[in-house]
């Protein structure tokens, strides 16, 4: 091994843990000389971790990084920029941007820097759509307010009328204005529910909620519907209220329920997962750990049409639907400092609860 190398240290790199992008650097065999404070806090792992060992086994699909250092030092490119996806076992997969630079000169260090690109396109698609989620959500509201008290008079009125009426063909236009008027109520009752419910903070177990969640199911629909569950027992309890949690879960759940509802698929499932995941941006922050609630089906899969609305209230793709049951669990769930997203194709609707953990 070249001299130089012999003597690449921390010391000589220090510089580097000021800079905010992750840098690796390794000898020309590809073994970890250094590694700055970004990569470590990127990759979750100390130093130690990175230290002397060989780059590709730091991941479980690391061989690409083997041939971009392979590359590097046989001198087929000073400086190369690329994507990758790299996985950790028990991480979350990273998308990441990775530049490698290496000088043309025998034994010369092969520097990694690596950015993460999903979770910038992520954050910044997050942000445009939650903006337009609480405008709407705020129009809403203030329109529910100015409908509800006018509402409650025009019932009122039809109501005292009715009795006055002489004879029974009218009492018919009475009934419908004090029908109508009553759902429009039940309605705005809903839209506004959220704002009204109080915010009751206890320790929570995720999987009493799921469990409950679970129960309620069944006794809806006895027969044809199966419901499993892959539960990491490890998830620690967390501060939040847990009916608000379980209405949440509920409203995903019977979304699911409703879609595999009437499929000619010979077993209709449902699958409730968590899993505790590390180092995970929500809601633009940084969370040491954070909780997923996977709740998936293999029903039909949303709509592609209004896909990108679904949280968005009053949006539904069911006939009868008010729309309002993913809007409701947004809610909750962002009490929680978390958010939910989803992924969806026909055969396979996976709905996911991120909840920061302490
Ligand atoms: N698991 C799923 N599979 C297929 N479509 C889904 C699923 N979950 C949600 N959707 C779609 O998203 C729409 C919005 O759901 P949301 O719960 O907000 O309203 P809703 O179910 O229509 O009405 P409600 O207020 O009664 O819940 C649904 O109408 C449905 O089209
Ligand atoms: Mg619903």
């Amino acid at each position: 091994m070249n001299q130089s190398l012999l003597s690449l240290n921390d010391r000589d790199f220090s510089g580097l843990d000021l800079v905010m992008t992750a840098v690796i650097v390794t000898d020309e065999k590809g073994i970890v000389q250094y590694v700055n404070s970004a990569a470590q806090s990127l990759f979750d792992a100390p130093s130690r971790y990175f230290l002397g060992q060989t780059i590709e086994k730091l991941f479980e699909n690391g061989n690409s990084l083997k041939l971009l250092v392979k590359e590097a030092t046989s001198h087929s490119f000073s400086h190369k920029r690329t994507d990758l996806r790299l996985h950790r076992l028990g991480y979350e997969l990273l998308s990441l941007q990775c530049t490698v630079s290496t000088a043309q000169l025998p034994g010369a260090p092969v520097v990694l820097e690596f950015q993460e690109i999903d979770q910038q396109l992520r954050v910044s698609r997050e942000e445009r759509l939650s903006h337009q989620y609480h405008t709407h959500k705020e129009l809403l509201r203030n329109l529910a307010h100015e409908i509800k008290n006018p509402l409650g008079g025009i019932r009122g009125a039809a109501q005292l009328l009715e009795p006055e009426l002489p004879n029974v063909e009218l009492k018919e236009f009475t009934g419908v204005i004090i029908k109508e008027a009553r759902r429009l109520e039940l309605l705005v009752d809903r839209l506004l529910a959220p704002y009204r419910a109080a915010h009751i903070v206890g320790d929570v177990n995720i999987h009493e909620v799921l469990e409950h969640v679970r129960s309620i199911l069944i006794v809806q629909y006895p027969q044809d519907l199966q419901i499993l569950r892959d539960y990491d027992i490890s998830v620690p309890e967390f501060r939040g209220d847990k009916a608000h949690l379980i209405q949440a879960v509920l409203n995903i759940a019977q979304n699911a329920a409703e879609a595999l509802h009437g499929q000619t698929h010979p077993t209709p499932c449902i699958t409730f997962k968590t899993r505790v995941l590390r180092q995970a941006t929500v809601q633009k922050q940084r969370y040491r750990l954070v909780l997923l609630v996977h709740i998936m089906d293999n029903g039909p899969g949303v709509l592609p049409e209004i896909a990108e609305q679904i949280f968005f209230p009053l949006v539904s793709g069911k006939q009868g639907g008010t729309g309002l049951g993913l809007t409701l669990a947004q809610t909750f769930i962002e009490q929680h400092f978390g958010t939910i997203a989803f992924e969806s194709k026909a055969g396979f609707t996976n709905f996911q609860l991120i909840i920061p953990l302490p």
